[in-house]
């Protein structure tokens, strides 16, 4: 061996070079004056003076960590407030905080299903889910995306496990599409349990954002657990599990990413209740990211490009080639707009795309800029 035992990752670089796959870091510098269509805030509040406020107070106070586990040091009075108002607001029986979206997926899913079970995971599920079903001992089927026919075939076969799962997004990151109202009766009409990921529909669907499961009447039923993150409407970092008391205790039990985990930082948790307060008191804030979605992919057609219809706050348009997309980037970057670009492996059908976030706050000088970038993106695709 004459290149050592890494020596296989320039290959691989090499070949994500060649396929256009090459990411890199570009940290944000402070007052860039981009308008930001690329984060997840989509309501504005990452910033707002309430939240850091709550946070800054949530340091003094506790300190800057949580210390140590939830079930040791790690759960202050900022954690179980959290959960009485997340719980109260979505109108389940309990929720339990992990410290980020992607570890509640983790915990909810390991924990909720176990080798007797089937679990069936949409293919355009986001990564976390992914994984965590990788991670579960429970046998996976991946059902056809949103796709109710198929997924009442999978759960109808006649099978050895006594228990069946559906896990889905209720919007999903990609495309920002949803499926969610013809899937969840497919479940429950076959017996088998829900868990559903509001990352990108709490705080912008629903009635006052409560998410999809609340808009379908389904939040409080024993057969349905969500899961959420607080790194996008509530401009924060964390994550959640919301269902009945009996699966929150379990969690507590059984969730090893719950279990194994320092908690969430309480200025984190404090920072979301903030948000979560300021949410509960505008509801017109989830009224607003959906209407600059719509302008946002109205801005894309007119300019000449195929942009998906949102149903939340994230519009997705295709593109080419990975090349193209990151060239597109880089021009809107040159517009002062900043944009998120998906490329394989990040999307699940090998399309490159501009994903453009809508937040509640953009205003219309935002968008005329946002107009000129994406005519120029349209250009630059029109001579790839
Ligand atoms: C659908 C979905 N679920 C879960 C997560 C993970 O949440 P977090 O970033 O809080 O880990 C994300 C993205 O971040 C997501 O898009």
């Amino acid at each position: 061996v004459t290149d050592g035992p890494f020596g296989w990752l320039s290959t691989r670089e090499r070949e994500r070079v060649a396929a256009g796959l090459r990411r890199s870091l570009r940290p944000r510098e402070a007052g860039d004056a981009l308008v930001d269509l690329a984060s997840n805030d989509y309501l504005g509040l990452a910033r707002h003076p309430k939240v850091a406020e709550a946070a800054a107070d949530a340091v003094r106070t506790w300190g800057t960590g949580a210390t140590g586990s939830r079930l040791v040091t790690g759960t202050t009075r900022a954690h179980a407030d959290l959960e009485d108002a997340l719980a109260d607001f979505v109108g389940c029986e309990a929720a339990l905080l992990f410290s980020s979206g992607y570890l509640a997926n983790l915990g909810a899913v390991t924990a909720l299903a176990d080798a007797g079970t089937l679990l069936v995971s949409d293919e355009h599920n986001h990564a976390s889910i992914v994984d965590a079903c990788r991670l579960s001992r429970a046998r996976v089927e991946i059902a056809p995306h949103s796709d109710p026919d198929a997924l009442a075939t999978l759960l109808d076969a006649s099978r050895e496990e006594s228990r069946a799962v559906v896990v889905t997004d209720a919007v999903f990151s990609v495309d920002g599409d949803t499926g969610l109202a013809a899937t969840l009766p497919v479940a429950r009409e076959a017996g088998a349990g829900s868990i559903v990921d509001e990352a990108h529909s709490f705080g912008v669907c629903g009635p006052g954002g409560r998410g999809l499961t609340a808009a379908l009447g389904r939040a409080a039923d024993p057969d349905v657990v969500q899961t959420m993150t607080l790194s996008k409407s509530l401009g924060g970092q964390g994550g959640a599990v919301l269902g009945s008391r009996a699966v929150v205790d379990h969690l507590v039990d059984a969730a090893r990413s719950f279990i194994f985990d320092t908690g969430l930082a309480p200025a984190s948790a404090a920072a979301a209740h903030a948000a979560l307060d300021l949410l509960r008191t505008d509801p017109t804030l989830p009224e607003r990211a959906r209407a600059r979605a719509a302008d946002l992919a109205a801005l894309a057609r007119s300019a000449g490009l195929t942009a998906s219809t949102p149903s939340a706050a994230v519009v997705s348009v295709v593109l080419p080639s990975p090349d193209v997309a990151v060239a597109a980037q880089a021009l809107c970057r040159t517009r002062r707009v900043d944009v998120g670009c998906f490329r394989p492996p990040s999307v699940p059908d090998g399309v490159s795309r501009l994903r453009l976030t809508a937040r509640a706050d953009l205003t219309d000088t935002d968008l005329t800029r946002v107009g000129d970038a994406l005519v120029a993106v349209a250009e630059l695709a029109g001579r790839a």
